[in-house]
């Protein structure tokens, strides 16, 4: 069979938050994927990047005090740090704000515009008065148009999946302010996606989609389909719209033109025709991974876009669901959104790609992370199923055979079992059915641990007469490992890699099970993975707990103190007994500190006139711990003691500003007020 050429993507992480296991679902599933396609020879590039515009990320760098471009570039590092954390090979990982996506956008809007399928309408638009900006869909939230949920976006509805224009947002408000945003004139730019009604409904039978998208898609063509709004007033941080003074890109029209973009960046560095990819008439395939939540960007506006630029269309659009820990959703407050970066503070990272491997199917059905069965799961199936088969086993070659495997099987009628399933596998991969590939993995792993068992190489090695039937056994058992190895090598990388190294014969491909090892000496066995011990998750979860509450912390800090606003918006008013409750108290800063891990902390000891605290300020961003000491600011006192993840914190500290490195800590010129009170 002639060698596909594959281009795959995963969705791009928007740049302003860390990557947490929830993301991991996709990358694993769409990283499995794409080294299936390379183990079997196929071409297959797998492209991603961060998605870095759009309101979200110029608001986050205001309060955080720093230009978006280093946001992103920040975020950038980071992501691209966790991904390599889980073994995710993307050939590239660009970002949407790059020269390749700008030139991209810009070429595509503007053969919209020629094709004409863009209209310029003026619209009232929501406008938070107190801020003085148009609000951005995600910052007006309300009732859903469509099924009433409430408190959805202003975009789209997670509920339902619609989406709709902010304008129809029942009992809106304001995410920044909480008042009630007014309406006001400014021309937008609309993509006139329903030109496309009559293509896209050709599209569905395309076979581009899973049955269960596009009886989704059905039901958005039969509600018919609105102008899509893809501008933006300023202030926006993204992409100036060509010939506007003041209008851009609506974060949603070049996110997925950034796939393009990434996979151009790659070409231009490694010489490969582009065109080839994605002119209307390639014989190339373009793979979109992506989560339920997002279906109706890829499978209506993108097709959309793509043909009024006449490029090609994607081969698939797969969608996978959402994961759920321990049976629920992923939530802040029980500490179960869990960050990629401190599972591998803890834990290695393959256990994770098998057990989602283990539960992923070609459906849009949740998955469970259930951290119990994970533990079982792992060290049943690959410690004691799979590696249990080469460590009962090698030992024997390697230390009474001299590392030298038989001549031949002794039992080839078991082997040619490891070799049939090969084409089952394959399109069960293929299918991205994985579950199903696990499971008749493990069956066979579970024969090949009856054969050694029913065997007894153990035994045999004892008795002078039966000592050489041992090399067989144990041949045997080497070459069903390499069996099982070879069909989990795009689930499980880093184990095939050891395992390559053990049996000294090259990397595995898809058909090496075909031609067993025979004849030829393997390496010393070394122990290939470890065992997952509770300990080690109980601690990755604390640590997970510390590190989002101190998010919220920051989060707390930042919004309050740093909102974009001119003037904060008084909320409820409190009485003069609450006020009066809190012991505010002139201290004297001590020693400060930088504090190991965190990036927003100082950590402070404050003298209160006889009794020192220790406290921990978001106020890095603003102050060096060297110019703090000596000086006085103003505490709360009495503030319960409250444990973070890098100590306990004895009160806090107020700071008043805009944000960044305006940031003020009381300063008076005399040092004598140390634990005055201020009430
Ligand atoms: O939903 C999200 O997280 C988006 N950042 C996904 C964008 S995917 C593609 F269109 F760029
Ligand atoms: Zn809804």
């Amino acid at each position: 069979m002639s060698k596909r050429k594959i281009l795959v993507t995963s969705a791009l992480p928007y740049a302003n938050g860390p990557i947490h296991l929830g993301h991991m679902v996709e990358y694993i599933q769409t990283d499995i994927w794409a080294r299936f396609q390379r183990l079997r020879g196929n071409t297959c590039y797998y492209v991603c990047a961060d998605d870095a515009h759009g309101t979200p990320i110029m608001l986050r760098a205001q309060q955080e005090g720093i230009e978006p471009q280093k946001l992103i570039d920040k975020s950038n590092i980071e992501h691209q740090a966790d991904f390599a954390g889980f073994n995710i090979a993307f050939d590239n990982y660009h970002s949407t704000h790059s020269d390749e996506n700008r030139k991209l956008s810009e070429a595509i809007y503007l053969a919209a515009k020629n094709g004409g399928h863009i209209a310029q309408k003026v619209i009232k638009q929501s406008y938070d008065a107190k801020a003085e900006m148009f609000l951005p869909d995600r910052f007006i939230k309300g009732e859903c148009p469509k099924c009433h949920a409430a408190d959805q976006y202003g975009d789209n509805c997670e509920n339902c999946g619609a989406t709709y224009a902010t304008t129809d947002v029942i009992n809106p408000y304001s995410v920044i302010t909480g008042t009630t945003p007014i309406e006001k004139d400014s021309e937008h730019y609309f993509f006139k996606l329903n030109n496309f009604d009559a293509f896209l409904k050709e599209w569905i039978k395309s076979d581009s989609v899973q049955p269960e998208i596009a009886n989704k898609m059905k039901e958005w063509l039969q509600d018919g389909l609105n102008d899509w709004d893809i501008s933006r007033d300023t202030p926006y941080w993204g992409f100036k719209i060509p010939n506007t003074e003041d209008k851009y890109f609506y974060v949603w029209l070049d996110a997925p033109i950034g796939y393009l973009a990434s996979f151009k960046n790659y070409c231009t560095k490694n010489n490969i025709d582009f065109d080839a990819f994605w002119k209307v008439d390639s014989k190339a395939e373009v793979h979109h991974f992506i989560g339920k939540d997002i279906a109706y960007f890829h499978t209506l506006f993108w097709p959309a876009v793509l043909k009024s630029a006449n490029y090609r269309l994607p081969t698939a659009v797969h969608c996978h669901g959402f994961l759920k820990i321990n049976g629920l959703k992923m939530s802040k407050s029980r500490g179960t959104f869990i960050q990629a970066r401190v599972f591998l503070n803890h834990l290695p990272p393959e256990p994770l790609r098998y057990y989602y491997a283990a539960k992923l199917s070609n459906t849009v059905d949740d998955i469970d992370l259930n951290l119990e069965d994970f533990q079982l799961r792992i060290n049943s199936d690959l410690i004691g199923k799979v590696i249990n088969i080469a460590s009962r086993t090698a030992s024997f070659i390697s230390k009474k055979f001299d590392g030298q495997l038989a001549k031949e099987l002794p039992d080839t009628t078991l082997y040619q079992q490891f070799i049939d399933i090969s084409d089952s596998l394959a399109d069960a991969y293929e299918t991205r059915r994985y579950s199903k590939a696990m499971r008749e993995i493990m069956a066979l792993a579970n024969l090949a641990n009856q054969y050694i068992h029913e065997n007894q190489p153990w035994v045999l090695i004892k008795d002078d007469a039966t000592k050489e039937q041992v090399q067989g056994i144990c041949t045997q058992g080497v070459n069903m490992f390499r069996a099982l190895i070879t069909y989990l090598k795009p689930v499980l990388p880093e184990l095939a890699e050891k395992s390559e190294q053990f049996l000294n014969a090259g990397a595995l491909n898809w058909n090496s099970p075909a031609t067993p090892l025979l004849n030829t000496r393997i390496n010393k066995f070394k122990p290939l993975m470890t065992r997952i011990e509770k300990d080690k998750m109980d601690a990755m979860l604390e640590e997970n707990k510390q590190v989002l509450e101190a998010m919220q912390d920051s989060q707390v800090s930042t919004t309050s103190a740093k909102s974009p606003l001119k003037s904060d918006p008084i909320s409820d008013t409190i009485e003069y007994d609450d006020f009066a409750k809190i012991d505010l108290r002139v201290v004297k800063i001590m020693k400060a500190a930088h504090v190991k891990g965190a990036d927003k902390l100082l950590q402070l000891t404050l003298d209160l006139g006889g009794e020192t605290r220790n406290v921990f300020a978001g106020i890095k961003s603003a102050y060096d711990p060297s110019e703090l000491e000596g000086k006085m600011t103003v505490m709360v006192a009495n503030l319960a003691p409250r444990k973070m993840r890098f100590g306990i914190s004895e009160g806090m500290v107020l700071a008043a500003g805009a944000g960044g490195e305006d940031l003020f800590v009381l300063n008076p010129d005399e040092g004598a007020l140390a634990g005055m009170r201020v009430k």
